[in-house]
């Protein structure tokens, strides 16, 4: 007995010291809560039909499995091995070095996205709100949807409490704490989530379109493959996955130190991530074949052309409402997750209660949000925002959302492959070195990412072009 508490002394007493999830199941989750959000069910949908459908599709596969899972293996080592958010994180392991910056960008990033993808949330609970009332039970015509759109995030005075409430409802979780808080909320929202999906999925793949659909999404037509939309998949897979900012860091420090074998966890939450990307695509694009509407629809595709497409269907109003609640929840557990990477630093590294943390993150990101907010025709100035398109929502858009975390994805790889070692990433992995897997992530962190990124930022920079 008396040796049996002393094998297990120092992890309990790291779990007494430390919040941290209960279970296996609950991690994977949770981390697949953070991925699967409106990159997955808006962003990836109308990116794959301005892209061209399947070559889009399986590049962006490609790039998930190739640069993606070991980008998120290389953050839960990290996370794992220090047990500290993600700026402490650095310090520990490169003690006096300036590696603490990646961090630092990463929580930075948080912040940004927060305040932007919120906005996007807050319209998504509007249209759910609309969609309850009945807004969508009878016939709308595309361009009277596109002015109800248009009207709709033009207006503060429901745009901004919508987008408050999100984040009080996200922060409320997240002050819980990991194992009260996120990990139980994920237990709750993300099989709902997956009820919904499978349901408007079945439900597409029984219209007359669905073949097209299929078609689309699945028969590549490889000579549609242009330089853009090579890079487009890339900063789409590393944004579905939330990698590259650290949140994948502080989620892995909440792991069991005595889990063994995070693999198998990497790759159901990267799995999980793709797999609702694919339904997604399995229930928008059938709808969309089945109207006679084009595909690439851009950034309105979930709100212009779905709302148009559900009030001809029958019990149109109900499938309008499965849709922009899968939105709502799929949003949710991504925000917070935003959250926590930075109430994890807050309170790791400046000792900080999580109460303190998470009003700070509330009250800046509900803040910033609100020139989001009026990124649409709310206020000249930030609709117009230096010319940049979409205002200042576009510009945290593009410079957050796409290329801090494609940079934050470079360092990342560089710090774990080349100053913090691939031996002690993949000893607190549990994964052998010489093995396969170990092979395949050294060449990936090592070698593939970061060419493949810094190809990326080449592009950009040439072209000046953001995908
Ligand atoms: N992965 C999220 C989505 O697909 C978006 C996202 C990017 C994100 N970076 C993040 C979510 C950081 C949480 C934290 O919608």
């Amino acid at each position: 007995m008396e040796v049996m508490t002393d094998q297990s002394s120092a992890p309990a007493q790291d779990a007494a010291r430390r919040d941290g999830f209960a279970s296996r199941v609950g991690f994977v989750l949770s981390a697949a809560g953070s991925a699967i959000g409106l990159g997955n069910i808006w962003r990836f949908p109308y990116m794959a039909g301005e892209g061209g459908g399947a070559a889009f599709v399986l590049v962006y596969i490609l790039f998930v499995l190739l640069l993606g899972f070991p980008v998120m293996m290389a953050e839960f080592s990290i996370g794992q091995a220090t047990r500290r958010g993600a700026v402490q994180s650095f310090e520990v392991l490169a003690p006096g070095t300036r590696w603490s910056w990646v961090g630092r960008l990463g929580v930075s990033a948080g912040y940004a996205i927060l305040a932007f993808y919120s906005a996007v949330a807050g319209w998504a609970l509007g249209y759910l709100e609309k969609s309850v009332s009945g807004a969508f039970a009878s016939p709308i015509s595309a361009d009277a949807s596109g002015e109800l759109f248009s009207s709709f995030i033009a207006s503060p005075v429901t745009s901004i409490p919508a987008a408050a409430l999100i984040i009080a409802l996200s922060a409320a979780v997240v002050f819980k704490g990991v194992g009260r808080g996120i990990e139980r909320a994920s237990f709750v929202l993300m099989p709902i989530f997956f009820l919904l999906l499978l349901g408007l999925a079945v439900h597409s793949l029984m219209l007359p379109g669905a073949g097209d659909g299929l078609r689309f999404l699945f028969k590549p037509d490889l000579s549609k493959l242009t330089v853009p939309i090579v890079m487009s998949a890339l900063g789409q897979a590393f944004f579905s996955l939330s990698i590259g900012m650290g949140v994948m860091v502080t989620y892995g420090s909440y792991l069991n130190r005595r889990e063994t074998g995070l693999a198998p966890l990497a790759l159901s939450s990267v799995a999980a991530d793709t797999g609702v990307a694919l339904l997604a695509g399995l229930i928008i694009f059938p709808a969309i074949f089945t109207a006679g509407m084009k595909p690439a629809g851009g950034p309105g595709l979930a709100f212009v052309t779905l709302p148009t497409i559900f009030s001809t269907l029958p019990m149109g109003s109900l499938i309008a409402t499965a849709f922009y609640a899968l939105l709502v929840i799929a949003a949710l557990t991504s925000i917070v997750s935003m959250i926590e990477l930075i109430a994890a630093d807050l309170v790791d590294r400046k000792g900080w209660t999580r109460g303190r943390a998470v009003l700070l993150i509330a009250g800046v990101g509900f803040l910033l949000g609100i020139p989001c907010a009026l990124s649409f025709g709310g206020s000249a100035f930030f609709t117009r925002f230096f010319g940049v398109p979409d205002g200042f929502f576009g510009l945290l858009n593009i410079a957050f959302g796409n290329l801090v975390m494609v940079l934050g994805g470079l360092f990342i790889c560089l710090f774990v492959g080349w100053k913090w070692g691939m031996p002690q990433a993949l000893k607190v992995l549990g994964i052998a070195e010489g093995k396969k897997l170990g092979v395949l992530l050294s060449f990936s962190i090592r070698w593939l990412c970061p060419a493949a990124i810094a190809a990326v930022l080449i592009f950009i920079v040439i072209t000046g072009k953001f995908f």
